[in-house]
């Protein structure tokens, strides 16, 4: 049976592009695969962050991910840092990969320049951050990582670390695969549509959350930036805006989003459409997050199931790896 695993970060509300990007994905993945999926804390601390909030936005998120449909008894939902043995792993990958390649690494140059004042004065975690992810990924031996496409690179380093430490220390590792979803890859920003949707850009208008209430969905919409002409085409590189509006429809209806173009000639008949598909998607998650975020008890009780779960896996690869690296076993 194929292995599945995924992350997210818990460092802020979750938006429309985790979950056109990754999460209905997992929902439809936990059906037909071994899936594991984890609320990646310790990456969260990779940037400035607020220490007495995040163990409540561990837990929101977690929430967030039962809420759009993850059922715990059919796939593994757990927290990063309760399975040690992800920065222990981690710390043998970082023996496999090089400066150079990390180097290379965008999402390392974008959030150092952004957040840190540059790649100098950037936390040692930020930059080794994709070989913890790595890690994330090889020790649940899978061969499939749902996610969007911004992690695409990410993806690739931990195939090549995969392959390099299998070369070095013999079949240790199975070399995962990225898996894109057909519609929703990339959900670009509303309010600056040439960057993606992300939960740390300053505009927040731009940035539709799973848990916005309809009239704000409406709004944010309402307001999204197209441009000075009127036609309403589907053109990535010339209408960022319009064609994402497009790209969300296509995403949300099933649609193509050039064919859906057709059926338009204004932009407010459009984005009136857009926001009605948004708001029916949204709806059902933002009602059982209600439910699911009220139980605390039961919110930990899944975790901490999962957590055991993820844990005998994790520890049987870890110990592979260790004995294929040459360390005494204790
Ligand atoms: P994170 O927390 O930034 O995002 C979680 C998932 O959402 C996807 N995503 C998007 N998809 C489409 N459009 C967007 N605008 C958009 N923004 C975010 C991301 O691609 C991701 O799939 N490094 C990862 C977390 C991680 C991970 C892993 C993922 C840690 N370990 C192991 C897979 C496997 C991250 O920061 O995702």
């Amino acid at each position: 049976m194929t292995r599945v695993l995924s992350g997210v970060q818990p460092s802020g509300e979750m938006h429309l592009g985790n979950y056109l990007g990754a999460f209905r994905s997992w929902v439809a993945d936990q059906h037909e695969h071994d899936a594991f999926f984890c609320v990646v804390d310790l990456h969260a601390l990779t940037l400035d962050y607020d220490p007495a909030a995040l163990a409540e936005r561990t837990l929101v998120t977690a929430a967030c991910l039962l809420a759009v449909g993850l059922d715990p008894e059919t796939c593994t939902l757990f927290v990063q840092s309760h399975v040690p043995e992800h920065p222990r792993l981690a710390w043998l990958l970082e023996c496999t990969a090089s400066m150079g390649e990390l180097r290379r690494m965008t999402q390392f140059k974008d959030k150092a320049l952004r957040d840190d004042g540059g790649t100098e004065s950037a936390r040692v975690g930020l930059f080794t951050y994709p070989v913890l992810m790595a890690a994330d990924i090889l020790l649940y031996d899978a061969d499939r990582v749902p996610v969007g496409d911004d992690q695409r690179q990410h993806l690739e380093l931990a195939r090549d670390l995969a392959i390099r430490f299998n070369g070095r220390h013999g079949d240790t590792f199975v070399v995962p695969q990225a898996a894109l979803p057909a519609a929703g890859a990339r959900v670009m920003d509303l309010q600056e549509p040439t960057r993606k949707m992300s939960k740390s850009v300053s505009s927040p208008q731009g940035t539709v959350l799973v848990l916005d209430p309809p009239d704000v969905v409406r709004r944010k919409v309402r307001r999204a930036v197209t441009d000075t002409e009127t036609e309403v085409r589907y053109d990535p590189a010339a209408k960022p805006g319009v064609s994402n509006l497009l790209d969300l429809l296509a995403a949300a209806t099933g649609g193509k989003p050039a064919q859906l173009a057709e059926g338009y000639t204004t932009y407010g008949a459009l984005k009136a459409d857009v926001a009605d598909a948004l708001v029916a998607l949204l709806e059902p998650v933002q009602q059982r997050y209600r439910e699911v975020a009220d139980d605390r008890g039961e919110l930990r009780r899944v975790l901490a199931a999962g957590a055991e779960r993820a844990h005998q896996v994790a520890a049987a690869t870890y110990e592979r790896a260790a004995g294929a690296a040459g360390l005494l076993a204790p």
